[in-house]
């Protein structure tokens, strides 16, 4: 029998890509997702890849009656990806409540669930966010965790005590929580990728938003700080790497390898690219030209961060494989297929 795990937010940009990955390893894959930042579509992209059309349910996880309605209608569910969030870090400034009720109301409604319904195994987005600006660097699991800049950082930070806690409570349930640093590109099938809707908040949609026509030019926001070429740094890793961590992260829960019932991973390839790098790889990886111009800082970025990942390759047997060059590509190949380019 095939182990059963449960997708929240599995039409999102993670999410297809793990969904994917884990149909490949031969997991029964449920997705629930309200498509509030995703399209129906992105589930043909998945059969497209995998020859498999996952069940799919149109549901708000914070409706706690339409959840209870999945987990009967399932039946025994083995485990838990859970990557439904809102995580636009400019409107949660601007929306805070929004936030704090979509990410931790739905985090809690699926930790009662797993209780109600006996799923024992957890695995939780988490971000690199929780980190702030680190005195050291990189930044190991263990690197304290700062205050946050945005109520969408708390909603991560507050997430992970809530798991945190429920694991200490429960003997019966286990969970990791993953720190991904920046993931970016997409499937290089191109049946699935990253969807921003509007302008992008994030570096690579934006490049490759401007290299395809579709905005002037790419700022690049401050080349005045303490970085070598004075933008800001950032471990950025690629989209199928990070779908394949939470495979290997789940497999270790569902076959007891964990070594205790609350983990954390730090889920990077564990090296420090500016931003003036990333449009640099960029265009040498496409053959395009990104048109940008240096403009002020933007509020609340941190100045450089990069992961110290050796303790997910260590026991997760987890690496990166995909380099930034060929990540940008795919990116770009992403890019002009949406665009019939
Ligand atoms: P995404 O917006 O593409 O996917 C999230 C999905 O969750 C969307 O399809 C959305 O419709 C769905 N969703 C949101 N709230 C829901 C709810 N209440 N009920 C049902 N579905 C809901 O985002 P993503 O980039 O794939 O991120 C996935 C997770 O990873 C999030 O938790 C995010 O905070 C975290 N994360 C993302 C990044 C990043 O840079 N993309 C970095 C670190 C952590
Ligand atoms: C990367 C770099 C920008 C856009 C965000 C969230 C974080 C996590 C990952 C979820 C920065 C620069 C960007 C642009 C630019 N998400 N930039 N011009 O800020 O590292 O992290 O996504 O958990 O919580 O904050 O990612 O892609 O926005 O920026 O110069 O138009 O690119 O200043 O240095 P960031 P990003």
């Amino acid at each position: 029998m095939k182990n059963k795990v449960i997708v929240t937010g599995g039409t999102g940009y993670i999410g297809s890509h793990t969904a994917v990955e884990l149909i490949a390893d031969g997991f029964d894959v449920v997705i629930i997702d309200n498509l509030y930042n995703s399209d129906i579509t992105v589930l043909d992209g998945i059969q497209a890849i995998t020859g498999i059309k996952p069940r799919f349910y149109d549901y708000d996880i914070c409706d706690r009656i339409k959840l209870n309605e999945v987990f009967i209608a399932e039946g025994k569910v083995d485990a838990i990806i859970h990557f439904a969030a809102y995580k636009a870090v400019g409107e949660s400034v601007r929306k805070p409540l929004e936030y704090y009720r979509n990410n931790l109301v739905s985090l809690m409604n699926l930790l009662e669930m797993m209780e109600q319904h006996g799923t024992s195994a957890l695995v939780f987005s988490s971000s690199c966010t929780v980190y702030g600006q680190p005195d050291t660097l990189p930044v190991t699991e263990s690197s304290p965790v700062r205050e946050a800049v945005s109520p969408y950082g708390y909603t991560k930070q507050i997430g992970e005590i809530i798991i945190r806690d429920a694991m200490a409570a429960r003997q019966m349930q286990k969970a990791i929580s993953l720190r991904y640093f920046n993931p970016i590109g997409a499937h290089p099938t191109a049946y699935i990728g990253e969807l921003p809707h509007g302008v992008p908040e994030n570096l690579v949609p934006f490049i490759t938003q401007t290299a395809i026509g579709l905005r002037d030019e790419l700022r690049v926001f401050g080349n005045d700080y303490n970085t070598p070429d004075g933008s800001c740094i950032r471990d950025y890793l690629h989209v199928v790497d990070l779908a394949k961590a939470h495979v290997v992260a789940l497999k270790r829960l569902l076959e007891g390898q964990n070594k205790a019932n609350y983990e954390v991973f730090n889920l990077g390839m564990g090296k420090g690219v500016s931003v003036l790098e990333a449009i640099a790889a960029f265009e040498r990886a496409t053959g395009e030209k990104v048109r940008y111009s240096v403009t002020a800082r933007r509020p609340g970025d941190i100045e450089k961060i990069w992961a110290d990942p050796s303790l997910a390759n260590r026991e997760l047997k987890w690496k990166t494989e995909i380099t930034l060059d060929e990540a940008m590509e795919t990116a770009w190949r992403w890019e002009k297929k949406i665009r019939n380019k």
